[in-house]
């Protein structure tokens, strides 16, 4: 539990470095995608883990062996957030969050997994108008 914790902080902070975050523009009230993609599409589906930089818990969603995982995401998001389905085999993992509130506006992290040790983040900076 805490090594996976360490890792998973420390790679994201090996990764963020030299990755210039995207912006997303929401009104509040209204639903988003916040995009995140990989450029190879395959056969093999990482676990996607989608946080929020401050947030405690920070997870807002996570995928793993097929399916969504409950366990950490944070109760402020739950029944709000989801990846499009259809999209996931292609390689798009982008997150969709429905019935956006002002205090969603922040910075997402999006990252990947692979069953081969294969690690990308991806940031996106979410801006909320009224
Ligand atoms: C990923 O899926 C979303 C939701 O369907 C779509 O809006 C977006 O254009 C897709 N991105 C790519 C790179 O295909
Ligand atoms: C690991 O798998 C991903 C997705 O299939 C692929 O894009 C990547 O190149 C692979 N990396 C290695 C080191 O094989």
């Amino acid at each position: 539990m805490y090594q996976h914790l360490f890792l998973a902080l420390f790679f994201k902070g090996v990764l963020s470095t030299h990755v210039q975050a995207k912006h997303v523009v929401a009104h509040a009230g209204g639903n988003v995608i916040l995009p995140c993609s990989s450029i190879s599409a395959s056969d093999d589906i990482p676990t996607v883990e989608w946080s929020k930089e401050g947030l405690k818990p920070d997870v807002v969603y996570l995928y793993r062996d097929g399916c969504e995982t409950f366990e950490m995401k944070n109760p402020d998001f739950e029944y709000r957030t989801n990846l499009v389905m259809r999209e996931v085999q292609n390689g798009n993992v982008s997150l969709r969050i429905s019935s956006v509130k002002p205090l969603d506006a922040g910075t997402y992290q999006c990252l990947r997994l692979w069953k081969n040790g294969t690690r990308e983040m991806t940031k996106v900076e979410l801006v909320v108008g009224l």
